[in-house]
């Protein structure tokens, strides 16, 4: 089938960004994206381009280019539906709050919806593209809801995990190191070849069956967290013994068979990915009665847990044991640089746990504004002795929120924060002042010449 008209349900962090790129580069294919939250569709048709509601380096231009030619967004679920000759399924998959599968297994009670949805609505024969990650077998109960529920049309269900990170979303999307295709029906995979190939090469698009395709996403998002938490683990290695986290990761990274990406240690990993598929993981394997494995890999999120109360546990005791009533300034909130995205992010851990401890947590983030950080906290905080409303301030200037704090914490490496006027920082600050770099991204030696206590994750200053 060569395809001239897709609808993508989801205008997320996924479905937006891959939508967008979808448009740009093939003008001839009507795409259309539907979400059920009317303020984030409209945040997505603001006239003004630079109001998307995604913040991704060069996705406002895409989005601009395409926008109102062949890219739409839209509320009207079943008219995109109905409309469309493939159906892409990008809607968020949180870990379950509740019942069976508990803190481990995916919710998967959105996709159902949209299975439902699609069933109810299609008069012809359509293909289901899973976008969203899924457990492995996902397709499967997608393919029985269809059909089962269906007006007698043909669905071909497509597994096509997305890889981007975000932050990097638009060139991962238009450089992809492989673009992944599952399925069973070889027609219905070519159609979706047909349309990547507009802008990657034809090697770089892999077909597997779905269930390979499905497990791989999974698979690809474990071993990238476990070596963060690897790092992490050897980082406090490093703290006792006189090592350097940095000289360690580029010694190691430099055998090419280790490689030197993703051995950045840090306050620990964050994002709605690394956590939930790993659980994820985990869920499934103990179900399949493969405790060692279940084991294995939750190991990789129980370091991250303890990467991130040692960080904050390390604020505390340095400052004499106790931070109750002292300012202490968090320099970045989302989970990484240059995202607006706060999901799981390490900043919310550490600041819940200082909280408990008393402290007035001050919040600047350049990308993040003060709806999402109390949002964030309200939903995490373990304990209404933390007192959100009289002890997080949120500020939209940095040396304001830096002003006469104890301590600075670094939590996410935004590039701002290397160039700030680190000297005027510490003279507006208490003494002795300190910095705690979370990220690793401020210059050690300048920052102890001016006359900060500073610590950094992995070494031993
Ligand atoms: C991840 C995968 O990289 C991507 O392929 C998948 O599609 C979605 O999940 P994302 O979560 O957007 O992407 O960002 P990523 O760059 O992987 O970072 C995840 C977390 O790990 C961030 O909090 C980041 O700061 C942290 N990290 C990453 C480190 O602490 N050290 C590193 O060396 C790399
Ligand atoms: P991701 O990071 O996976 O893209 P997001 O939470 O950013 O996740 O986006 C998922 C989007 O899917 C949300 O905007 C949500 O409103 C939307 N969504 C969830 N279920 C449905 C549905 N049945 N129909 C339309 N949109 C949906």
């Amino acid at each position: 089938m060569k395809i001239t008209s897709i609808c993508c349900i989801g205008a997320g962090y996924v479905g937006g960004p891959t939508m967008a790129i979808i448009a740009q580069k093939c003008p001839h294919i009507k795409v259309t994206v539907v979400d059920l939250n009317e303020e984030r569709i409209a945040a997505w048709n603001d006239p003004d381009v630079n109001n998307i509601p995604i913040f991704e380096p060069g996705l406002s231009d895409m989005v601009g280019e395409a926008r109102g030619r062949n890219l739409f967004f839209t509320t009207e679920v079943e008219k995109g539906i109905d409309e469309a000759q493939m159906i892409f399924i990008s809607v968020n998959t949180p870990t379950k709050t509740y019942g069976l599968g508990k803190g481990m297994a995916a919710d998967l009670k959105y996709i159902e919806l949209c299975a439902r949805q699609i069933a109810s609505v299609a008069k012809d024969n359509k293909i289901v593209v899973e976008k969203s990650t899924l457990p492995v077998r996902t397709a499967e109960a997608v393919k029985n809801i269809l059909d089962n529920t269906g007006n007698g049309v043909q669905f071909q269900i497509l597994s096509n995990p997305e890889f981007l990170a975000e932050g990097t979303a638009v060139e991962d999307l238009l450089n992809p190191d492989r673009v992944l295709i599952g399925g069973n029906d070889a027609q219905a995979i070519e159609s979706l070849v047909e349309i990547y190939a507009n802008w990657v090469s034809r090697d770089k698009i892999l077909t597997t069956n779905l269930w390979s395709s499905e497990l791989s996403k999974l698979t690809a998002n474990a071993f990238l967290a476990q070596r963060v938490s690897s790092i992490n683990a050897l980082s406090e290695v490093c703290e006792k013994t006189g090592a350097d986290v940095n000289e360690v990761a580029r010694a190691i990274g430099m055998d090419s068979r280790i490689g030197s990406k993703f051995l950045k240690a840090s306050v620990g990993f964050g994002g709605s990915c690394f956590q939930k598929d790993i659980l994820n993981l985990v869920y499934i394997a103990k179900s399949y009665g493969l405790d060692e494995v279940a084991d294995y890999w939750e190991q990789v999120v129980i370091m991250n847990d303890h990467q991130k109360r040692r960080f904050a546990h390390k604020i505390v005791q340095t400052l004499y044991n106790t931070v109750s009533g002292k300012k202490i300034a968090f320099l970045g909130w989302a989970f990484k640089k240059d995202t607006n995205d706060t999901r799981e992010s390490a900043a919310i851990d550490v600041a819940d746990y200082l909280l408990l401890e008393q402290a007035k947590v001050a919040v600047f983030d350049p990308k993040v504004g003060e709806k999402q950080v109390r949002y964030d906290l309200a939903y995490s905080a373990t304990n209404e002795l933390s007192n959100i409303d009289k002890n997080v301030t949120v500020y939209q200037d940095p040396y304001e929120a830096c002003k006469g704090s104890h301590a600075i914490a670094v939590l996410t490496e935004w590039d701002e924060f290397k160039n700030y006027d680190w000297k005027r920082i510490f003279d507006s600050m208490h003494k002795p002042a300190f910095v705690f770099d979370g990220r690793n991204i401020l210059d050690a030696k300048k920052m102890k010449e001016i006359g900060f206590v500073f610590s950094s994750v992995g070494s031993a200053y």
